[in-house]
């Protein structure tokens, strides 16, 4: 809100902000110029905003939901788009895009099977800079019931020692049944629980809850964690920055955009050329000139995520650098963090 109307945004309480959210219409934000693949491809597009803050979207009911985001699809449909991405909040309400992409002429992506490469590959790399052996340690996926909590626990539980499903009471059956999908694939070492203290004992962890409050405070983590936030909004309160020095908390989803003339037309809020995973995903396909609808729905397989890591990767999509609450990690804090880590955990 604060930076399509930067007046609006400032003086307006939040609540009256959910509130107007439900009236305002589809946004048209700005045209994508320059996509370019590493092979030649290039790709243009638009950012359309469907004007609900997550807490609205949460709390209205599906099918109002629902309008306003077909609205901003048809929108779409209008400027000339061949496929439509659901960023964020609008691919987790509902059925997670299929009732959506019943009403459009275009197909639609929720963007989740590259928001679970790039997390993977995040997790990867942070394990290696913080000098945790992947193969041995404890991964905690918060929200592990979602369309992206499953499909991680599933994907990291083939290359880490113990894997904790975590998530809400009410969802039991299903975190149940991914754990025993996890057994049957390749017997590692799992645990389900709906007691979020459960991630004290995890070195890495990943926040993937719908939840429109945070849900990780300092008090949870263990000294030399990682934590990858993947939820928007966070799952991560903002204090556990100010009060651990010595855990590593980093985003997921930031990718790096091929294309030298690379324009979004719009600020929001990401370093230059950089992009959510989920906004890339629909970028990918359009440079593959893949116009389906390729993730659709909470259950996403394992060799989705395989085939568009491969794309990205064939047209020059990177996993972006590490940031924490909107700055750049920079290796000497990654140092800082590993130091703090070890004093704290030799107490
Ligand atoms: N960074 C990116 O590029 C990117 C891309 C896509 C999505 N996202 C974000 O990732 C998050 C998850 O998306 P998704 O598509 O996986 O959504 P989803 O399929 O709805 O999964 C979220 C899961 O979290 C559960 N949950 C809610 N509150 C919880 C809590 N306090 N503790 C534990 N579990 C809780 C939900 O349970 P119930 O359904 O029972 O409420 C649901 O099973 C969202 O915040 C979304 O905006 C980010």
């Amino acid at each position: 809100m604060q930076r399509k109307f930067p007046l609006l945004g400032r003086y307006l309480p939040v609540p009256v902000i959910h509130f107007l959210s439900r009236f305002f219409p589809p946004l048209y934000i700005s045209h994508i110029t320059g996509v370019r693949s590493i092979r030649g491809q290039k790709a243009e597009g638009w950012f359309v905003a469907c004007p609900f803050t997550p807490n609205r979207m949460i709390s209205l009911p599906v099918p109002v939901a629902y309008r306003k985001i077909v609205q901003t699809g048809r929108l779409a449909e209008k400027l000339g788009a061949r496929i439509l991405g659901l960023g964020a909040f609008t691919s987790v309400v509902g059925d997670a895009g299929i009732a959506i992409s019943r009403q459009l002429n275009i197909p639609v992506t929720t963007g989740n099977s590259y928001t679970v490469a790039m997390a993977a590959q995040a997790v990867r790399a942070a394990a290696e800079r913080m000098d945790i052996n992947l193969a041995q340690a404890a991964v905690a996926v918060v929200g592990a019931s979602g369309s992206l909590g499953s499909i991680s626990g599933r994907l990291l539980a083939r290359e880490c020692g113990r894997i904790v499903l975590i998530g809400l009471p009410r969802n039991r059956a299903r975190l149940l049944k991914i754990e025993a999908q996890i057994e049957a694939d390749h017997g590692a070492s799992t645990c389900v629980t709906d007691d979020i203290t459960a991630i004290g004992e995890a070195d890495i962890v990943i926040a993937v809850t719908s939840d429109v409050d945070t849900v990780i405070e300092p008090h949870h983590l263990r000294p030399g964690a990682v934590v990858l936030d993947v939820a928007r909004p966070r799952d991560v309160s903002r204090r556990v920055a100010q009060e651990r020095d010595d855990v590593l908390v980093i985003e997921g989803g930031m990718v790096a955009v091929p294309g030298p003339d690379l324009d979004f037309g719009f600020d929001f809020g990401f370093p230059p050329r950089m992009a959510y995973a989920c906004m890339a995903e629909v970028m990918i396909l359009a440079l593959e000139r893949r116009y389906t609808s390729f993730t659709l729905g909470r259950d996403i397989t394992i060799g989705q995520v395989a085939e568009i890591e491969a794309l990205g990767e064939k047209h020059g999509f990177k996993l972006g650098g590490f940031r924490s609450f909107e700055r750049a990690v920079t290796e000497a804090e990654i140092e800082r963090v590993k130091r703090a880590a070890h004093r704290h955990s030799g107490r």
